[in-house]
């Protein structure tokens, strides 16, 4: 059978390099091979204040990023969180099926909860949301980052316990955790990872920064004195992420690629080259969508329609499992 795939990104800001090479460049792939639904996840981003006017732009913006990517609404289903309500109303299901401490030991709960002055009760059920998500599509394989990781086995461990106490009524999906994102690293600072949460703007590379700016970054790219090329993470970070940015950008392996440079020089302009290659053709179409915010709008409403579509149906059976309605 066609495996069904879902993914969320939050509307909360530019993307990066990582979540491209990563993640959307991978979903654009796998979309002829599964049955893929894509969310802009704005439910999520309201868990922390945000400007309305500036949430509404970035929903769109985000979604115009998708298909300026390849995401194709004819393969695909694109839609926004907040237009389909049974996201909202199967996450109160799951919240009454999660339990307290299990929403205590989710890591990136205490990391955003950490030092702030006021913490909504949505930020600590975020992952009941998130599960809803998932298994409103009858979800098999979830692409995520490696952060996401602790949210995927809470899902998973909702559905089971969901499953076993009710009767079967949730799939049970796995994670698919990208090797490639895990592994784009900051510019400045090679041994973390590249991430627009992090204050590090030289060392980010986002999708839609001009093509003199990703020179530029490429460039002031942080390496080591050894002048050797090699890929070697533990001991060459800054080189071996050349090369694996390099090799995601040019769809070979950073072994592949290696024996080719003798100098920085010139794989620090190789990698620049290659990502301004694989961004522009994606800049210029999103340039397209966003000019046109009501064929954005439009098919946005479509994709709800299609994601309303199962969503209402694994709801209802829900719903009838736990003998409400
Ligand atoms: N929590 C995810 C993130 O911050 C976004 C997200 C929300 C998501 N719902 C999802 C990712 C469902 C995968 C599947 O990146």
């Amino acid at each position: 059978m066609t495996p069904r795939v879902f993914s969320g990104i939050q509307p909360t800001g530019e993307l990066t390099l990582g979540t491209y090479l990563g993640a959307l460049q991978r979903f654009v792939r796998d979309q002829t091979t599964t049955r893929s639904v894509f969310c802009v996840v704005d439910l999520h981003a309201i868990t922390v204040p945000q400007d309305p006017g500036q949430l509404a732009q970035r929903t769109l913006d985000t979604a115009a990023l998708y298909l300026a990517c390849g995401i194709d609404p004819a393969t695909s289903t694109l839609f926004v969180q907040s237009h389909v309500p049974e996201h909202s109303q199967l996450a109160w299901l799951l919240e009454c099926t999660v339990s307290f401490g299990e929403l205590s030991r989710m890591t990136q709960f205490k990391e955003k909860s950490d030092r702030q002055q006021f913490v909504s009760a949505g930020l600590f059920t975020y992952p009941a949301l998130m599960a809803a998500d998932i298994l409103l599509y009858d979800t098999d394989r979830v692409p995520v980052g490696d952060d996401q990781r602790q949210h995927l086995e809470l899902t998973r461990d909702v559905a089971e316990r969901f499953n076993h106490r009710h009767g079967d009524t949730f799939v049970v999906p796995t994670a698919d955790i990208s090797a490639v994102g895990a592994r784009v690293m900051d510019l400045q600072d090679p041994t973390r990872k590249m991430s627009k949460s992090v204050d590090s703007p030289q060392g980010t590379v986002l999708m839609l920064d001009e093509p003199a700016v990703i020179v530029r970054k490429f460039k002031r790219a942080v390496t080591d004195n050894d002048g050797e090329v090699r890929f070697d993470p533990a001991t060459k970070p800054g080189v071996s992420n050349l090369l694996s940015i390099l090799a995601a950008a040019t769809d070979t392996t950073p072994e592949a690629l290696e024996g080719q440079y003798q100098q920085y020089g010139p794989l620090k302009a190789d990698t620049a080259e290659a990502v301004v290659a694989r961004l522009a053709p994606i800049q210029a179409r999103y340039r397209e969508w966003t000019a046109d915010p009501t064929a954005l709008r439009a098919l946005l409403v479509q994709g709800a329609e299609q994601a309303h579509a199962v969503a209402s149906a694994t709801l209802a059976r829900a719903q009838q499992s736990l003998g409400l309605g």
